[in-house]
């Protein structure tokens, strides 16, 4: 060892200890004859005291600038009481220096990594070796490797077996572009990254491992968002002989082992419910703030309105309400105008809202609210808090409670859409808008975290672009036991009117409005496998040439099986409060993908080009 003690362990009871020391010269001061500086190693700081040896040796105590790696040797001393630096683990003593060795000595640093300073984003990314150093990221990267190690012990607990799966693959449909590695030895041919290792773990339970996890890295070309990387990081799971029931309990041992909490549960919401209370199907329940449905009670009454008028004389209209109190009394016109900006995101739409205060009515559309309207709305509001309340979905928040019966002081928002489906989009832009602005809204309460376990989803979603029905989640989910007679009746015309109707057996789990992780029952048939691709709109070739070997294994003994997978990267950023996924990851790309250090993805050459058969064409 080069160094007797690290640096941020060393405490009184060391007085007097001969030691000596490595790390980064944190920082330099020079006090007027007296020379402090603070080493730093992965423990922590000391101080050095290097009064004596800097005016034996001024020299080298001018090669100790800030980053530089040296090796101090000297003598513990508790400091006088005065000087003691409570702030500091190691603040009762300092080290009397000796010696010094350089190392590596720094000339200039592109950046200094110190919390009161801004440094753009590009520029760390650029030298992220220089901001890992930074106690925040250390903390970061320490605690992802603290949490991974637990969920080793809790998998194998659990009698689940690690087994690594390819990079090196084939297409695993998840929604997204392949990233494609061309092969040298097969022109014309390549390789494409997992976008999960989906198939292959169902492959694993078709060998007979029956309980399988993995730590991996997938990878996915998509557009990139806050919550998103190309390549990221998922505990995935795998088992044989289960039920949903089992992967609920399962998955919610694992957040509570993340958490470190026994009171956390997954409360089960489906699908229909969240998206007709919140528009959404990775609803923030730390607030409540559900919409309701007005169309049937209040359409012939807002009809009377100017404002509704074009859009309540359509067929296939729908009005919804929205009532939140307290503290949104404190936007300004200006703030509510900004809101209904925010939620109309298309022509086909219109919202409004009115104030209530003291049981007065003012603001927006307040003229056409009628006693009666307004009771019947609260009636409603009323109904589906008890509703939340029987599903143990109230939620704790103090502020914008709807489920209180007090409606004397709030805002009232209207939504109304010419087409139906329109309007979960519109509801979860209030709730996503009222909950970021924290500052005015207080809506959600620091440190909480509202689990969910979202269930009974939809098998198809149907693409208006591409005119074609997609798997919600991915083809391999199995359809819920009671529509798998509605399934085996769809057929591949595109004409599957009831396709949608379909529930399937898949899941998600939901923390803070990230949707953390998923999973499902999986089919385990070769012939519900084929039909559903078939529905998909794959040919019997395109089948047989993506997923033959698949089909092939389905029918050589698969047993009934599921499993999931949850993203580690959303679930860092949730335990870490940043909503940044950069700062959970030691080496993270920008939102354009690329790598600002390294400067992937490069340029290739033209030998690498007719290496793997490519060729440049011209940028389109
Ligand atoms: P899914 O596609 O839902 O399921 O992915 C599982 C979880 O991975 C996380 N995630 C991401 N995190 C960061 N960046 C991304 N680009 C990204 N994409 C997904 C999410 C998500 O919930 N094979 C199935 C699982 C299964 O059915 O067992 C799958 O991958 O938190």
């Amino acid at each position: 060892m080069l160094r007797s003690h690290t640096n941020g362990t060393l405490r009184s009871q060391d007085d007097n200890q001969q030691v000596s020391l490595c790390g980064w010269i944190h920082r330099l001061r020079d006090l007027g004859g007296l020379i402090l500086a603070d080493l730093r190693d992965h423990s922590g700081l000391v101080q050095l005291n290097l009064t004596d040896f800097g005016s034996k040796d001024p020299k080298r105590l001018k090669q100790m600038r800030r980053e530089s790696v040296v090796r101090v040797s000297g003598r513990v001393s508790k400091r006088p009481t005065e000087s003691i630096n409570p702030q500091l683990p190691s603040g009762e003593v300092e080290i009397a220096v000796t010696a010094v060795e350089i190392f590596n000595e720094v000339q200039d640093l592109p950046f200094i990594f110190d919390a009161q300073v801004q440094t753009k984003e590009a520029l760390k990314l650029k030298y992220r070796y220089l901001d890992l150093r930074s106690p925040q990221l250390q903390t970061n990267l320490r605690k992802r490797a603290k949490v991974c190690s637990e969920m080793r012990k809790l998998f194998e607990a659990e009698g689940f077996c690690e087994v690594n799966t390819p990079i090196l693959y084939k297409p695993t449909p998840e929604g997204a572009r392949d990233f494609l590695v061309p092969s040298r030895h097969y022109p014309g041919t390549a390789y494409a990254l997992p976008q999960s290792p989906q198939i292959l773990k169902q492959l694993l339970m078709i060998a007979g491992m029956e309980r399988y996890y993995q730590i991996t890295n997938c990878f996915r070309d998509e557009d990139l968002r806050s919550d998103r990387q190309p390549e990221f990081g998922q505990l995935d799971l795998e088992a044989s002989f289960i039920t949903q029931a089992w992967l609920h309990d399962l998955a919610q041992k694992i957040c509570r082992n993340i958490w470190n909490s026994s009171s956390i549960s997954l409360k089960p919401l489906c699908y229909s419910d969240a998206m007709n209370w919140f528009g959404s199907d990775k609803p923030d329940l730390r607030f409540a703030l559900p919409a309701i449905d007005i169309t049937t009670s209040c359409s012939k009454a807002l009809s009377a309105a100017p404002p509704f008028a074009d859009i309540l004389s359509t067929k296939t209209h729908k009005i919804s309400a929205t009532f939140a109190s307290d503290k949104i009394m404190n936007f300004s016109r200006k703030n509510l105008d900004d809101l209904i900006t925010h939620m109309q995101n298309n022509h086909e739409h219109k919202t409004f809202y009115f104030k209530v205060a003291q049981k007065t009515l003012s603001g927006g559309i307040a003229k056409w609210i009628t006693p009666e309207l307004l009771e019947n709305m609260e009636n409603l509001c009323l109904e589906v808090h008890k509703q939340l309340q029987q599903a143990d979905l109230a939620t704790s928040s103090p502020s914008m409670l709807n489920h209180k019966t007090d409606f004397s002081h709030g805002v009232w928002f209207v939504s109304a859409v010419t087409q139906h489906h329109h309007m979960p989009d519109t509801v979860s832009r209030l709730r996503s808008y009222l909950g970021d602005n924290e500052t005015k809204t207080q809506l959600k309460k620091p440190g909480e975290y509202a689990f969910l376990w979202l269930h009974s989803f939809p098998l198809f979603t149907w693409d208006d672009d591409t005119q074609q029905l997609s798997a919600t989640h991915h083809p391999f989910t199995l359809p819920a036991i009671e529509h798998q007679e509605l399934f085996f009746a769809l057929h591949n015309d595109n004409a599957n009117n009831n396709a949608t109707a379909i529930l399937s057996e898949a899941f998600d789990v939901v923390c803070n409005g990230y949707e953390i992780g998923g999973g499902s029952l999986r089919i385990y048939k070769a012939d519900m496998q084929q039909h559903m691709f078939s529905i998909l709109g794959l040919s019997p070739q395109q089948i047989q040439k993506q997923f033959g070997f698949l089909i092939e294994a389905l029918r050589y003994g698969a047993p009934p099986h599921g499993g999931m997978a949850f993203g580690l990267d959303r679930i860092m950023m949730l335990l870490l409060e940043t909503n940044n996924i950069r700062d959970v990851i030691a080496f993270p790309k920008t939102t354009q993908g690329n790598c600002l250090m390294s400067g992937a993805p490069q340029k290739l050459q033209d030998e690498d080009l007719k290496d793997l058969h490519l060729k440049h064409s011209q940028p389109i």
